[in-house]
C-alpha cells in the first residue's frame, strides 16, 4: 500500500476548529448560539486599507514579487516596530510570511532538526505543539497553572534552559490566557536567557498592541539589547488590524534567520500577493484609530467577563491584561452534573455548556491545560452579557 510521510501521521487539524464547527452546525439547525470560541478580532480594517488594495488592483503588475516582502512593506514594518521600542533593525533583519503561523513554522523549520529541544510554557497556543510534532522536535513543556497566574517564573526557565534546548518559544501577551508580563518580569526572564547563549528565543508577540491597564509591552531585547543576536520577534496584522483573512505575518531578528525565512518563502510561497501587500502597508502606515479604539473596547469587555465570572463560587481566574481571552480554571465543576449530564473534564464541560446553553468555548486541553476553558470575548457587544449570564447560570445549575 502507498504510504504518506511519517510527519503527516504527526500532523493534526486544529482542536479549536472542531468546537467552532459544532457551534456552526447547531446554529444552522436553528439554535440560538453565542460563540466565545474562535480567536478572531471581529472587526474590519479602515477604508484606507480597502482603498490601497483597490488601487493596487488597478495598477497590478502581474509579476512575482520579493521572497522577503516588498521594500515598502519591510519599511512600513520597521517603522511600526520602532513605535514599540524595537529599533536598530534594517531590511536584512526582517521577513514576511502568510500570517504569523507561517512565519513561526518557517522559523521552526529553519532552526530545529529532528530531535532538537524545543521548550515552551503550558498553556500554549495550539499550533506550537502541532508544529513541534510535525518537525519531530524534542518538546519540553513548562507547566504554568492558574496558581502561578499562568506565567513562567525565572526559576522554571532557568531549569529548562539548563537542558540546552535549541529553541525557547515565548508568547506575550498570551493566547489562551491573556496574561501579559510586566517590565520587571521580562527583565528577570531576560537575565536567565542571557546565561544560556546556545538557545534561540522566539517571542510570539502578535498581541503587542493589545495591552491593558497601562502595563505596556515589554520584550527581552528592551531589557537586554545584547539578546538581539538570538531573539526573533513575531508580529502579524491579523488581530491588531482586524485582518486575519488577509494573511500577513512578520519577523524581526538576526539577519541569518530573516535570510532563512526568505529562502523558505522562495520554496513555499514565492511572495505575498501584491494587493495584500498594498493593504498591509496602508494598515501599518495609515491612521491607527481603529486598533487603539479596539484595545480600549477589549479592556472594557475583559472587565465585563471578569465581573461575571466573579459570581461563580470556587472558580479561579487570573486577570488577563491583554489580547482578548479569559482562561478560567473550571475544575470546580468536575465531578458534578448538569441536567443529569456528568461533567468529568474540560471537553465534557464545553460540550454540556454548548448543548444546554448554546455557548461555545474552547476546552483548555486544546492548549495543554485540561482544567480550564478559553473564552474569546470579541463577539458583538450585545451578545456578551447574555452569553456570560448563561455561563453563570450553567454553574449555578450544577449538582
Ligand atoms: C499567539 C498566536 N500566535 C500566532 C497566531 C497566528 O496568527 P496569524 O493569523 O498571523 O497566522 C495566533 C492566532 O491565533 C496566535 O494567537
Amino acid at each position: 500500500m502507498l504510504q504518506l510521510a511519517r510527519r503527516i501521521g504527526r500532523a493534526k487539524p486544529s482542536a479549536i476548529m472542531l468546537i467552532a464547527e459544532k457551534a456552526k452546525q447547531l446554529k444552522a439547525d436553528g439554535r440560538d448560539i453565542i460563540s466565545f470560541s474562535i480567536g478572531v478580532p471581529n472587526f474590519l480594517p479602515g477604508d484606507h486599507v480597502y482603498a490601497a488594495a483597490r488601487d493596487a488592483l488597478a495598477k497590478d503588475s502581474g509579476q512575482y514579487g520579493s521572497n522577503r516582502g516588498s521594500d515598502a512593506l519591510l519599511d512600513a514594518f520597521l517603522a511600526h516596530i520602532r513605535e514599540v521600542g524595537l529599533d536598530g533593525y534594517a531590511r536584512a533583519n526582517v521577513a514576511t510570511g502568510i500570517g504569523a503561523k507561517h512565519v513561526i513554522y518557517n522559523i521552526c523549520e529553519a532552526l530545529l532538526d529532528e530531535g532538537d529541544g524545543f521548550a515552551f510554557a503550558t498553556p500554549y497556543w495550539t499550533s506550537y505543539l502541532d508544529i513541534a510534532e510535525i518537525l519531530d522536535a524534542d518538546i519540553q513543556l513548562l507547566p504554568c497553572p492558574a496558581a502561578q497566574d499562568y506565567k513562567l517564573t525565572p526559576a522554571q526557565l532557568d531549569a529548562a534552559l539548563a537542558k540546552k534546548p535549541r529553541v525557547f518559544l515565548f508568547n506575550n501577551p498570551c493566547n489562551p490566557t491573556g496574561m501579559v508580563y510586566s517590565r520587571d518580569e521580562i527583565s528577570a526572564l531576560a537575565d536567565v536567557i542571557a546565561k544560556y547563549p546556545e538557545t534561540w528565543v522566539i517571542t510570539d508577540d502578535i498581541y503587542n498592541r493589545m495591552v491593558f491597564d497601562g502595563l505596556g509591552y515589554h520584550n527581552f531585547v528592551h531589557a537586554r539589547p545584547e539578546l538581539r543576536d538570538r531573539v526573533i520577534f513575531i508580529d502579524s496584522l491579523s488581530k491588531t488590524y482586524g485582518m486575519p483573512g488577509w494573511r500577513v505575518g512578520f519577523m524581526a531578528g538576526p539577519e541569518v534567520v530573516a535570510k532563512a525565512v526568505t529562502t523558505m518563502n522562495s520554496n513555499h510561497i514565492t511572495n505575498l500577493p501584491e494587493v495584500v501587500t498594498a493593504a498591509a502597508v496602508a494598515a501599518l502606515s495609515g491612521p491607527q484609530d481603529i486598533p487603539v479604539a479596539k484595545c480600549a473596547e477589549f479592556q472594557a469587555k475583559r472587565d465585563q467577563v471578569m465581573a461575571a465570572l466573579s459570581q461563580v463560587p470556587g472558580l479561579v481566574c487570573p486577570k488577563p491584561q491583554g489580547a482578548f481571552y479569559v482562561f478560567p480554571d473550571v475544575s470546580v465543576a468536575f465531578g458534578k452534573s448538569h441536567n443529569g449530564v456528568r461533567i468529568g473534564n474540560d471537553v465534557e464541560f464545553c460540550a454540556a455548556l454548548l448543548e444546554a446553553k448554546g455557548v461555545a468555548c474552547v476546552p483548555g486541553s486544546a492548549f495543554g491545560e485540561p482544567r480550564a476553558i478559553r473564552i474569546s470575548y470579541t463577539c458583538p457587544t450585545p451578545q456578551l452579557a447574555p452569553g456570560l449570564q448563561r455561563i453563570v447560570e450553567f454553574f449555578a445549575e450544577l449538582k
